[in-house]
């Protein structure tokens, strides 16, 4: 059987770099927490848990003097206000994409645009961004939300780091046809589109497909979604323990690919055990 891993599987620079800090911060000792989970995955979460790093929802929870590690995604500005205030030692893993959208609406908003953040009404990531707008500011998902703000002299639109191009560009084709004045800024991060088309690819050269990554993870949800429509046998884990070497019947070929919260450590014990099933099955 031959199992080949997507090149891009696993995490992408943003978390990547908030994953060295947040062990980083927690090899140094110290009381030390997070604010919501650091990445999205639970397995990541586990390890810096038994390294002493306790996940919180509010900066309340935080001890006076601790160190508080921002996750990749960020969070409010109240909440890091809260934080500053709190005298906390402030590691900030926020991917520098994210950061860029928020600072994009913080100048919108000051410059006097009523902003449209194209995402997820529900994600921490959109409700962080959102929390930079002083003034008005909506969250759309689609052309048709658009016809359903109130009127604007001035619009400027953002995006969640994850949106695919073409939704932006449907959002802001429906802000144009509204007319005023509308400024764009392209906030969207090409990791989760490089892995979605490989991924895409992959599974149409396959017999079976294995998606690693946390079942909280958004990107790797829609990694397993993509490959099920092209190949029903797909199956997605968070760990190696999860497998059954019954998917691996008559199968020639297979997939592996993972979301972009996964590490490699995960995904090494993924292959290594269909390669144990593949020898168990020759031998
Ligand atoms: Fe950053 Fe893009 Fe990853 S926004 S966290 S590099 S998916």
């Amino acid at each position: 059987m031959e199992v080949i891993l997507a090149k891009h599987a696993g995490f992408c620079f943003g978390v990547k770099r908030a994953t060295h800090l947040a062990f980083d911060a927690a090899d140094k000792g110290g009381d030390t927490y997070t604010l919501g989970p650091i990445i999205h995955s639970p397995q990541v979460v586990q390890r810096l848990e038994e390294m002493g790093v306790k996940s919180v929802e509010d900066v309340g929870e935080i001890k006076n003097g601790s160190t508080v590690i921002i996750r990749s995604h960020g969070v409010a500005a109240e909440e890091l206000e809260a934080a500053v205030r709190a005298d906390l030692a402030i590691v900030d893993a926020t991917c520098p994409f994210v950061k860029k959208a928020q600072e994009h609406v913080a100048t919108l908003s000051r410059e006097g645009y009523d902003v449209v953040v194209v995402g997820d009404a529900v994600h921490p990531e959109v409700q962080g961004i959102v929390s930079y707008a002083t003034g008005r500011v909506y969250v759309v998902s689609s052309g048709k939300d658009v016809e359903r703000l109130p009127r604007m002299a001035k619009m400027g639109v953002v995006a969640q780091t994850t949106q695919s191009f073409e939704h932006l560009n449907e959002v802001v084709t429906a802000c144009l046809a509204r007319g005023g004045e509308t400024r764009v800024y392209n906030t969207i991060c090409d990791a989760t589109a490089v892995r979605q088309e490989e991924t895409k690819k992959l599974a149409g050269e396959v017999d079976c497909m294995i998606v690693i990554g946390g079942f909280n993870s958004a990107n790797t949800r829609r990694l397993a979604q993509i490959c099920r429509e092209l190949l029903p046998r797909t199956h997605h884990i968070e760990t190696a323990g999860q497998i059954d070497p019954a998917w691996f019947e008559g199968v020639q070929r297979v997939g592996v690919t993972a979301g972009a919260s996964t590490p490699k450590w995960l995904i090494d014990e993924v292959t290594e055990r269909i390669s144990a099933i593949d020898k168990d099955k020759i031998g």
